[in-house]
């Protein structure tokens, strides 16, 4: 039987942290053996908002070397750069012709983005879920492996490949988010103000290659309060996030324990906070060892980068040979 196709990026915008690793690289860990892998660096969505390339190369290289370190096998994926695969950037032209100025103004991180550089309110920002949904459907992936925040997204790359079939024939499948639980993680960061980020809030935000100082520091100075003071209260968000991340680094046990002690209202904090920061240098520190050793290896990282190029090109090209006999610009 034919494997699915399975699809997912990330913008090389900064360090990876804990939102990427438990929202989407666990997850494509995961699906490398059972499923026909497409995973890559968007360097052309990181333009619509750091257009200063000064960092650019030295990025893309640590998001490959991080995914890597994380355990993905550049062997059985095909790991590459999005600029690598020109065949993206037309269908990208295609499908701008499908999607209008209206909708696209709505989506959420258009918004954001537009509060957060206004002086940079550019047309690839209005058009960066257009290229996403390039992104897609080039492989016609039906899962996407993302966290909560980029739902919008695989909601709008759906609509443009359901009017692409409806004006030109069924070229496309429809893409899904996915996520190994039910539910799309969102990892908030640890001052329980939004989301962990690769470029805000930086000492709220734990990253993958973060020392283990740095790792203990951060989440000693994570939000907590004075605790329940009635039995098996609801936790507030920033505590319920440092049980999260507990339940991701620790085992069952331990959390049991904690959730005991928060139930009963005896939970000390400082001895939550403790146990969660050496779990997570334990989980964190061969992670970020391996992938300096990575990206040091400059040879190693051109080879991977340009078989990953190669094996999304194949299934590009012939995408893009079925989206132009079905517009009929085949002459
Ligand atoms: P990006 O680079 O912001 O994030 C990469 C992946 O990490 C997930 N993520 C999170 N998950 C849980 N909690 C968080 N705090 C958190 N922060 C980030 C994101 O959901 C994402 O899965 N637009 C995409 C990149 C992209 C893409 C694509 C993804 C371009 N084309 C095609 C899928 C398919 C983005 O900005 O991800």
């Amino acid at each position: 039987m034919k494997k699915e196709v399975v699809l997912s990026g990330i913008r090389p915008t900064g360090f990876l942290h804990l939102g990427n690793y438990f929202g989407a690289m666990r997850n494509y860990v995961r699906m490398q053996d059972e499923f026909n892998c497409y995973f890559f660096v968007a360097n052309w969505h990181s333009l619509t908002t750091h257009p200063d390339t000064k960092e650019l190369q030295n990025s893309v290289h640590r998001v490959i070397a991080e995914n890597i370190a994380c355990g993905l096998d550049p062997a059985k994926v095909a790991l590459y750069v999005q600029s690598d695969v020109p065949e993206i950037a037309e269908l990208y032209l295609y499908l701008n012709m499908l999607a209008y100025k209206g909708e696209l103004e709505k989506t959420t991180t258009f918004k954001e983005k537009v509060r957060l550089q206004p002086d940079n309110v550019n047309a690839g920002l209005l058009t960066y879920p257009v290229l996403m949904a390039s992104d897609i459907l080039i492989h016609r992936a039906v899962k996407v492996p993302v966290g909560k925040d980029q739902e919008q997204h695989l909601e709008m790359a759906r609509n443009f490949a359901e009017r692409f079939n409806y004006r030109y024939g069924n070229v496309f499948p429809a893409p899904q988010a996915f996520n190994f639980g039910n539910e799309l993680i969102k990892i908030m960061s640890l001052d329980g103000n939004g989301k962990m980020s690769k470029s805000e809030n930086q000492m709220n935000t734990l990253y993958l290659a973060d020392d283990d100082d740095l790792i203990r520091k951060k989440i000693m100075k994570a939000k907590t309060d004075s605790g329940p003071a009635e039995k098996n209260s609801v936790k507030p968000d920033y505590i319920e996030n440092i049980f999260t991340l507990l339940s991701l680094v620790s085992d069952p046990s331990t959390v049991k324990k904690f959730e005991d002690d928060f139930n009963n209202c005896i939970i000390r904090y400082g001895d939550l906070k403790k146990q969660l920061a050496e779990d997570m240098v334990k989980f964190i520190k061969p992670i970020r060892e391996k992938a300096a050793d990575i990206q040091n290896n400059k040879d190693l990282l051109k080879k991977i980068i340009h078989q990953g190029a190669e094996k999304a090109r194949a299934s590009a090209s012939a995408t893009l040979t079925e989206v132009r006999n079905a517009i009929g610009m085949n002459y």
